[in-house]
């Protein structure tokens, strides 16, 4: 069985650094053209690209926050532009925030990660599933997180954002199906991105996370982009509304290993 993406067109948001960097080069890898949306930084953008180039790949980077509607729209359109439609959406584009108690937190800074995370994924599957519903064709993977399921404390918006990305996924896939859509999300565990540098650059820290893996380990980001390439590929052709979780076993409750 060979995992091919030749000829499809998938957009990747977030696609400028960490997993979504990972997943777009992971995607070219396989066949695709990719493009990718970033917010802040056009250099990783652009050093994606230029990643995808080298090694003989089609990609395009564009800035727009998800999280804007009309920023959005446009973006897709210049991905209609370019190559005529599109064939998949990694919805990758999120944050963590700043670790805040609820009672504390800045509100506006709280709405961010929400907006970002979940209205950012509305928007991007809606504009995705505007041009495959009439096609009859197509497949959104979210990226969710092991926080749809593990309550985090200080990170109430990032853990509600995923499981509200989760839902989200499962009520897309049931809108989308009739047109033979599929709508998944793909959920990682502790994998080292520059998103949580913080702890696997502090030993005390990587070590006490190291004891909620199963695995014994933190994964690496093609580990996340190698799977992300099956599921939106022919080889998923029946896998649908649900969360596949890839984190080392962190949401099989670690603790229970060392007695009930
Ligand atoms: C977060 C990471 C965290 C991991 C496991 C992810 O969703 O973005 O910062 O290390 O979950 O807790």
């Amino acid at each position: 069985m060979k995992i091919s993406l030749a000829s499809k067109r998938v957009v990747v948001t977030g696609g400028s650094s960490g997993l979504g960097a990972a997943m777009a080069v992971a995607a070219a890898a396989a066949g695709a053209k990719v493009a990718l949306n970033y917010s802040r930084s056009a250099a990783h953008a652009k050093s994606v690209v230029a990643q995808i180039e080298a090694a003989g790949g089609e990609a395009f980077a564009m800035k727009a926050d998800v999280s804007n509607p009309k920023a959005v729209a446009k973006f897709f359109a210049a991905v209609d532009k370019r190559w005529g439609g599109i064939d998949a959406a990694i919805n990758n584009a999120g944050m963590d925030g700043e670790r805040a108690l609820s009672w504390k937190v800045d509100f506006a800074d709280w709405m961010k990660v929400i907006e970002v995370n979940l209205a950012g994924t509305f928007l991007c599957s809606a504009e995705a599933l505007k041009r495959m519903v009439p096609r009859k064709h197509g497949v959104i993977l979210n990226v969710s997180s092991v926080h749809e399921v593990i309550p985090w404390s200080g990170y109430s918006a990032y853990c509600a954002s995923k499981a509200g990305v989760s839902m989200l996924t499962k009520t897309l896939a049931q809108e989308a199906a009739p047109f033979g859509i599929r709508v998944l999300a793909i959920a990682p565990g502790a994998i080292r991105t520059p998103i949580n540098k913080n702890v696997w650059s502090d030993p005390e820290a990587l070590e006490e996370l190291k004891l909620k893996i199963p695995l014994g380990r933190m994964g690496e980001p093609s580990e996340i982009a190698n799977m992300a390439v099956a599921l939106i590929s022919e080889v998923a052709s029946y896998v649908s509304g649900c969360s596949l979780f890839v984190d080392g076993g962190m949401t099989n409750y670690p603790e229970f290993a060392r007695g009930g």
